[in-house]
């Protein structure tokens, strides 16, 4: 059969049954992608598209990356699923071993999942078991405080900490009550100082914890930036601010590093920028370098310290997946790790990569178009702005999304949040691809919303 038929088929087969996560499918143009190599996706039509968020924010080296494959084929020659049920896989081990020395502080017990939002409801759950079975237990702990514009996933704990209206409002009759602080935006209030910016958002969270401390279990944050909500950046000193008062106040600090892991900003782990150590730090997305579903709760001695004893104390954590630590994914996140880190990807590479990207996004942060760029290592944003008042765009004018598709008809694929283009290729481009998205990026933008 000629590709194009095949790929027609396979369109109408997409369209018929593939039921796609965050798409309008009365509206979903199929995008079916038959093989990648490197940064670039190739459609089943033939059609090469370079990849510009990373296959929705997890590959860090590439696709078909010779190493990782190896790695991937090496293990399956030995075994394709153990479960962590009473049992586990040695790669398993052998990178719970690694990941744990590689994360900070006393992060030392790997609990395994599949898919982040699994990995933040792991970590709510051991949160509320910790005060019950603490030393000295606080049964009232039963609440989290997250924050107006997180993005936890979509399970429905992960959803009630979730702070997205758009995402989350249709389910609140179903969500635990949460205590919500506002953004930690960096831009709030309007025209403070970063440190203004940052004692401002304290002094609001000092406020509900002073005040409620006795009901939470845990603060969930993600740590530097939110992601879903436009990637909004918090101001230098909040986050290590927000460890402290989560001491002060006897409150668990749940980070969920499940989009800034892994080098992403410049750190092996954000919360590395500002020197915290959370009590339970989550993980997805590119802990395989984004090649196998594999998502992690890592928690602190002092809270696994809390489920240990006779089976009789109940203290047992009876959670589990099926998948959780499976030997293929294990393989690939130990590979992804090796590259990382005997590579000093974080050290050396994502610098520089993350001041080429920059550059190539010079000319879009100059556009009119545009509100502001925003930029943390290999994590970029581009918001969009109504040219003549300097103001949002107007919803029903869909600008990201038009933009989008835009830079997709013209070989880059991105994937707006609203009116905020998400860039963020793997850590892998190289110069002339992140150039590549920023000409490409420019075009899109003028051609849809107009030459200034
Ligand atoms: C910060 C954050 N946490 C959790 C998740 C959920 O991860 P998953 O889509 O793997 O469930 C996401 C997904 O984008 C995220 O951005």
């Amino acid at each position: 059969m000629p590709r194009t038929a095949i790929a027609a088929e396979l369109a109408v087969w997409d369209l018929a049954h593939v039921w796609h996560g965050f798409t309008q499918m009365a509206e979903y143009e199929p995008l079916v992608i038959e093989r990648a190599e490197g940064c670039w996706l190739t459609t089943a039509d033939g059609r090469r598209l370079l990849d510009g968020v990373s296959s929705l924010w997890c590959n860090l080296h590439g696709h078909r990356h010779p190493v990782i494959d190896g790695a991937i084929e090496a293990q399956l020659e030995k075994v394709a699923h153990v479960t962590t049920l009473g049992m586990v896989g040695a790669t398993a081990v052998e990178f719970s071993h690694r990941l744990a020395d590689a994360l900070p502080g006393d992060l030392n017990h790997v609990f395994y999942a599949s898919d982040g939002a699994a990995a933040v409801e792991a970590a709510l759950k051991m949160a509320f078991q910790y005060w019950r079975q603490c030393d000295s237990p606080q049964l009232g702990k039963t609440k989290y405080l997250a924050y107006g514009g997180a993005y936890h996933g979509d399970t429905l704990g992960s959803t009630a900490v979730g702070g997205v209206p758009a995402f989350h409002a249709m389910f609140a009759p179903l969500l635990c009550e949460v205590i919500r602080a506002d953004a930690p935006d960096r831009r709030v209030p309007a025209g403070a100082t970063p440190a203004e910016s940052t004692a401002h958002h304290l002094v609001q969270l000092e406020s509900v914890l002073a005040a409620r401390h006795a009901e939470i279990a845990a603060v969930v944050i993600e740590p530097l930036v939110q992601g879903a909500a436009g990637m909004v950046m918090q101001p230098p000193g909040y986050l290590r601010g927000v460890r402290q008062l989560t001491q002060k106040y006897d409150v668990l600090l749940v980070a969920d590093e499940i989009v800034t892991g892994f080098g992403r900003t410049g750190a092996m782990f954000a919360c590395q920028h500002e020197s915290v150590t959370p009590d339970i730090l989550c993980l997805g997305k590119s802990i395989t370098a984004g090649y196998l579903p594999m998502a992690a709760a890592v928690a602190s001695d002092r809270v696994y310290g809390a489920f240990l004893g006779s089976h009789e104390t109940g203290r047992t954590f009876f959670h589990g997946h099926t998948f959780s630590g499976n030997p293929l994914a294990a393989a690939a996140a130990l590979a992804s790790l090796d590259l990382l880190q005997s590579e000093r990807m974080v050290e050396e590479l994502v610098p520089q990569r993350a001041e080429q990207l920059a550059t190539a996004l010079a000319p879009v942060a100059a556009s009119a178009h545009v509100a502001e760029v925003r930029q943390l290592g290999m994590l970029a944003a581009v918001e969009l702005q109504d040219a003549a008042t300097g103001r949002p765009l107007a919803a029903e004018r869909r600008g990201g999304y038009h933009v989008c598709r835009e830079s997709t008809q013209r070989g880059v694929w991105l994937r707006p949040l609203g009116d905020v283009v998400v860039v963020m290729p793997p850590l892998a481009a190289s110069a002339q691809e992140l150039a590549m998205v920023g000409e490409v990026l420019a075009a899109s933008i003028a051609a849809v919303l107009g030459r200034e």
